[in-house]
């Protein structure tokens, strides 16, 4: 058995893949979760699948005398901290949410972590810490802007990653940028289960597809783009949830602290939201009506980034195309068309 890992909102669309990709590697986990934003049928069904129950607690990562209590009784090597909100959206109606959660939240953990000597952090950041880019592929030293308040939260923490490096050397703290996970795990046994309309283009398509909305749009038809859509760079879940692991065994390696070091997953492709909708369609047999629409406020024209960095330093890319990400969100969508809530 190798050490022990910390999986804060482990319960939720990429942590419970990624909890898989943790227990086939041989880790330990403990998730933590408040279950703001998924259930406790997600995690059965990832014990289900690794065929032993999960370690599991359910708290609140703003409760600093819960995690306490968590810290005392394991031994972590370190943290991979999902938990967080992330509607755009919502957290421009809802910015106060959004800054208490995602902001003091990680603060409340970092304390925790140092209290307790756990100096390994792998946290969910996003490409959207790239704001409008100045040139493709983004790199991992482009510049970073934000438009909206969950943008600025990622954003927010990246900085105190970095002056929390800067005042104690014996930190590592891994920001994993993703650029746009979709797909499912190939048992279609978990997935992706927005609550409400679907804000997102691959959740918003697979619902289309399997009849319970009845049109997408397609915001915008003349970005300077191959065919007009937006040009994303869409990364298989179990692609990215592999990239964790390889940034615990990058950890795991090192001889010396490695203090702020942000990394890219994405493919290093992009893809329009109309190559998209036709390679869904293709795989799944079904009709994906669409119509176009004005852009949405604050979409950008193109965004993918350049993978190098991941390949370089945490001997990873990703492998699945196109094709094998549709084929798992169609096969997720139309074996659970009501996500984990059994009806
Ligand atoms: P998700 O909502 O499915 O998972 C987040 C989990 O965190 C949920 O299970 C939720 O219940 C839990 N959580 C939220 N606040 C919490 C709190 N205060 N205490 C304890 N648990 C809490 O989202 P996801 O898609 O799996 O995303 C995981 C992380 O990756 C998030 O931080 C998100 O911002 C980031 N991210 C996601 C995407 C994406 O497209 N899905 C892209 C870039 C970054
Ligand atoms: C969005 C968020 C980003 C977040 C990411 C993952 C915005 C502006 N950005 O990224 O902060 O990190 O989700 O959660 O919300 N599209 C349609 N019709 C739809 C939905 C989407 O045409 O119904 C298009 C969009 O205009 C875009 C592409 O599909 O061109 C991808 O959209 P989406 O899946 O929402 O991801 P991002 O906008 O890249």
């Amino acid at each position: 058995m190798k050490n022990k890992i910390l999986v804060t909102g482990g319960a939720g669309y990429i942590g419970t893949h990624t909890c898989i990709a943790l227990h086939e590697a041989g880790y330990e986990i403990v998730v933590y979760d408040n279950l703001s934003n998924s259930s406790r049928e997600a995690i059965n069904r990832v014990s289900t699948l690794i065929g032993q129950p999960i370690e599991f607690i359910e708290g609140d990562i703003r409760d600093a005398e819960s995690l306490k209590q968590v810290f005392l009784s394991h031994h972590f090597f370190g943290v991979i901290h999902f938990a967080g909100l992330k509607a755009v959206g919502e957290s421009v109606a809802k910015p106060l949410m959004y800054y208490n959660n995602n902001v003091s939240g990680t603060i409340t953990l970092l304390e925790i972590m140092a209290k307790f000597n756990v100096k390994n952090l792998v946290f969910s950041s996003s490409a959207t810490v790239y704001g409008d880019p100045e040139s493709l592929p983004i790199d991992e030293n482009s510049p970073r802007s934000c438009t909206n308040p969950y943008g600025q939260s990622k954003l927010t923490v990246e900085h105190i990653l970095e002056d929390l490096a800067v005042s104690d050397d014996s930190w590592n703290l891994i920001p994993l940028r993703y650029f746009n996970p979709v797909g499912a795990h190939p048992s279609g046994q978990i997935g992706e289960d927005p609550n409400d309309i679907p804000n997102n283009l691959m959740p918003y398509i697979s619902q289309v597809a399997v009849g319970k909305l009845a049109k997408l749009n397609i915001f915008g038809n003349d970005y300077q783009t191959i065919d007009g859509t937006g040009v994303r760079d869409f990364i298989h879940v179990t692609d990215l949830a592999q990239g964790h692991v390889a940034a615990l065994n990058y950890l795991e390696r090192q001889v010396a602290p490695v203090g702020f070091l942000p990394i890219n997953l994405g493919t290093g492709k992009g893809t329009s939201v109309l190559e998209l909708v036709t390679a869904f369609s293709k795989v799944s047999g079904q009709p994906i009506p669409y119509q176009f629409a004005d852009r949405r406020a604050g979409d950008i024209a193109s965004c993918y980034a350049s993978a190098d960095k991941a390949k370089n330093l945490l001997e990873w890319q990703a492998k699945l195309s196109i094709t094998e990400m549709c084929q798992d969100s169609w096969r997720w969508q139309s074996m659970n068309p009501n996500g984990y809530t059994v009806t």
